[in-house]
């Protein structure tokens, strides 16, 4: 992945901080000691697959990989397949420009991972999960496969989860790499063993017809991390923590002085995590603009960050929470600039299946090179606006979609730019064009 204009943490293009000495992981003594584990024994115990269900329903969990579909809802729907064989599959594909919260969930604290799959799959009645990881982070996977076998050799994966023999097994595969391998049915199509190739829905939707055509969960990697909390608390945990919404973890990036991961009550105003927590905008003045959940939900402009970080709100304002991702720019940016930087990136992870996608989105980015590079024509604007019409929602999957996204939204709200640029032949923010 090139975009995200190279301001991730621990990503695989660091170069001074992968020179950092490992940070180890919380290993399973000390994830004992801070109560490991014991909600996977309460639910086995107590709960049953009923009580984890129902827990997680209270506690209003939505996904946190992209789609903010509600948790419960997903697990009732692979549970109602009247099928006995069904997989859980966790994504920890992440390799969206901005987000980088799975890589470090899973770096950190491995077995919060491992107590939530194995949850997961005891309330879905799976007996096998699949923990789909990015293929780059290779030292992530060695501390995965260690935690596994930890878990595995302390009884936690062995016990008699409702009447499984063995108990359940976790494997670990690892995703390409790539942007659209994270979409949850070319997931499949990979723990399969084929290319990472989405497949259209209807009628291929994982809960249906899933995994080797059974039913099957796809969950977020931090969905999943979220349920041995809100297990151990019966569903009230976001009550008790006083936060009634719960919490998500934001990957901040763009203009500010500290990105970061930050973890924060749902409800923030986007203010308070730009602002308290990320210092501020590095070159000062305004925020211009946003992405509030990743560059395939709309851009919003700068007179929108008192809008608070929940879905609803955000949906209404135009876009929505995403992964988390808040890219943040700051009145310095060229946003044909900005809309370009996208589009090529969603033209160049578009898999090629769907012409729609693999030439139009193509056709956009040349356009709006064109634009950037002092060259454009009346016209232009208005011949990406039809195209984005268009290919809109005429692929296999959302990539399409998003990329159109990410162009159109920021055309509606910096649209001035771009008549500038072609007016004048030039960016009036790059001496050097034209
Ligand atoms: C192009 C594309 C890439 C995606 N990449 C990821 C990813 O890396 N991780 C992820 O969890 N979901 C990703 N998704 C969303 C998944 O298809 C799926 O909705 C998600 O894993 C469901 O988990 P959740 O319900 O816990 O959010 C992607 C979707 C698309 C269209
Ligand atoms: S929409 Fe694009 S990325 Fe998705 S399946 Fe079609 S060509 Fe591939």
């Amino acid at each position: 992945m090139e975009v995200s204009n190279s301001r991730h943490v621990l990503t695989d293009k660091d170069i001074l901080l992968y020179e950092l000495p490992t940070v180890f992981p919380l290993d399973y003594k000390g994830y004992i000691q801070r109560g490991g584990y014991q909600a996977l024994t309460r639910a086995v115990n107590d709960l049953k697959p009923s009580g984890v269900l129902e827990a997680v329903l209270r506690s209003g969990l939505f996904g946190r990989g992209g789609a903010g579909f509600p948790t419960a809802k997903k697990w009732q729907m692979v549970l109602s397949q009247p099928d006995d064989t069904r997989y859980l599959c966790c994504n920890g594909a992440e390799d969206e420009p901005g987000t980088f919260k799975d890589r470090y969930l899973l770096r950190s604290n491995p077995h919060q991972l491992i107590e939530g799959a194995a949850m997961a799959a005891f309330a879905i009645g799976a007996q096998e999960g699949y923990l789909y990881i990015n293929g780059t982070f290779d030292e992530e996977i060695s501390f995965l496969n260690k935690a596994i076998d930890d878990a595995r050799e302390h009884g936690h994966l062995e016990r008699p989860f409702q009447g499984f023999q063995n108990g359940i097994t976790l494997k670990i595969v690892k995703s390409p790499g790539t942007y659209v391998a994270g979409e949850e049915t070319a997931l499949l199509e990979v723990i399969e063993g084929r290319e990472a190739k989405p497949k259209q829905k209807p009628p291929y939707y994982p809960a249906v017809h899933g995994l080797f055509g059974k039913p099957t969960l796809v969950n977020n990697l931090e969905t999943i991390c979220n349920i041995p909390h809100i297990v151990r608390a019966g569903g009230d945990f976001h009550k008790k923590m006083d936060h009634p919404f719960g919490t998500m973890i934001f990957s901040l990036t763009g203009d500010v002085r500290r990105k970061g991961l930050y973890e924060l009550p749902l409800g923030t105003p986007i203010r308070v995590l730009i602002e308290e927590y990320g210092g501020g905008i590095i070159k000062g003045g305004k925020v211009k603009g946003f992405f509030p959940g990743g560059p395939s939900n709309a851009i919003l402009p700068g007179d929108k960050i008192d809008l608070p970080l929940d879905l609803s709100a955000l949906k209404a304002a135009g876009s929505s929470l995403g992964t988390g991702s808040i890219i943040v720019m700051s009145e310095e940016n060229c946003m044909v600039q900005t809309a370009l930087l996208y589009a090529d990136f969603f033209a160049k992870e578009s898999c090629g299946q769907c012409p729609p996608c693999h030439l139009g989105l193509a056709n956009v980015s040349d356009i709006l090179r064109k634009i950037e590079s002092g060259k454009g024509q009346d016209g232009d604007i208005h011949q990406i606006e039809q195209l984005c019409e268009m290919i809109k929602g005429r692929g296999y999957c959302y990539l399409l979609t998003g990329g159109v996204i990410a162009v159109e939204s920021i055309l509606l709200h910096f649209r001035k730019e771009f008549e500038t640029h072609i007016e004048e032949s030039k960016c009036r923010m790059d001496k050097g064009i034209a």
